[in-house]
């Protein structure tokens, strides 16, 4: 391997157990080439010249780890992403749900809370949202706050109120959020029964007894082990018979679960627990 980069492969190894060591964060085994390019983005806009400069910084100074945390955990969301999977929910776990008293729902790395919205709007219309109680979780404090205050800009809305359409939407999208001049509130309803809270993937343990757990483009950021460690935590988070949904680029074929769930909606990483 060239020096220079075998150099830098230390640099940022060292980076991530300093992470770890001073803060908690565990990223060693979030897949690299994201890892590297996040990293490279923080140390340009900082003006630092390599990773080792990063670290003094990073050791010393708690607003640059928290900027470098956002960085890292990219939080790109929306609501009802990819329509035709929530259409799929519907279509395809709702009336299995249906057969449950109560209902227990997990979203893991809800990011800032649309697609936990988008969810109990789905529940709501399908009568099944005054028996579930949803755990919406994230390692990211600040997006975290965000989700549970419910407030979204504007200027999404035309996308969500199109996504919210083509995902099978039974009422008008505006009947669930109250307009102010640039950003929308999400109607109180929605939240009563939502939970959120702080819990890491890689590092916190089971939330038990779910029947449906959505974990949506968070795998894609994590190498083979750390996906295998997360699917091992969401078996043992489902009751029996309980769904797993993935993102529409994750998939638990080619990980050690691919006994342990079937196929529910294969192209839309609808899974089933198996027993
Ligand atoms: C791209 S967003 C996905 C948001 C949403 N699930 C969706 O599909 O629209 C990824 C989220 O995963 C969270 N995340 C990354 N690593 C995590 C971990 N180890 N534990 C919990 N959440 C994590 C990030 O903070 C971020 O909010």
């Amino acid at each position: 391997m060239n020096d220079d980069i075998e150099t830098q492969n230390i640099e940022l190894q060292l980076l991530l157990q300093a992470i770890y060591v001073k803060y908690g964060y565990d990223f060693r085994n979030y897949a690299k080439a994201s890892i590297k390019r996040r990293v490279q983005h923080r140390l340009v806009k900082e003006g630092l010249d390599t990773v080792s400069a990063m670290q003094h910084k990073l050791l010393y100074d708690v607003s640059f780890f928290e900027r470098l945390l956002l960085d890292l955990s990219i939080n790109v969301t929306e609501m009802f992403r990819d329509p035709s999977f929530y259409l799929a929910l519907r279509k395809s776990v709702v009336a299995k749900l249906k057969q449950h008293p109560f209902l227990k729902i997990w979203h893991a790395g809800c990011s800032t809370g649309e697609e936990v919205y988008s969810t109990a709007i789905l529940l709501k219309e399908e009568g099944l949202y005054d028996r579930t109680q949803i755990y919406a979780t994230d390692m990211n404090e600040i997006v975290l706050k965000q989700a549970k205050d419910g407030i979204f800009n504007i200027s999404k809305l035309k996308q969500y109120t199109a996504n919210y359409q083509k995902a099978g939407g039974l009422e008008s999208f505006s009947n669930y959020y109250m307009a102010h001049y640039d950003h929308v509130v999400m109607d109180k309803s929605l939240k009563k029964n939502i939970l959120f809270s702080d819990h890491n993937l890689a590092t916190d343990s089971v939330f038990g007894e779910m029947n449906l757990i959505m974990c949506r483009n968070v795998l894609i950021y994590f190498n083979r082990d750390l996906q295998n460690r997360v699917l091992q935590l969401f078996y043992d988070s489902l009751c029996g018979d309980g769904f797993l949904c993935l993102g529409s680029k994750e998939s638990i074929r080619f990980s050690d679960h691919t006994d342990t769930f079937e196929d529910v909606v294969r192209e839309e990483r609808i899974y089933r627990r198996t027993g």
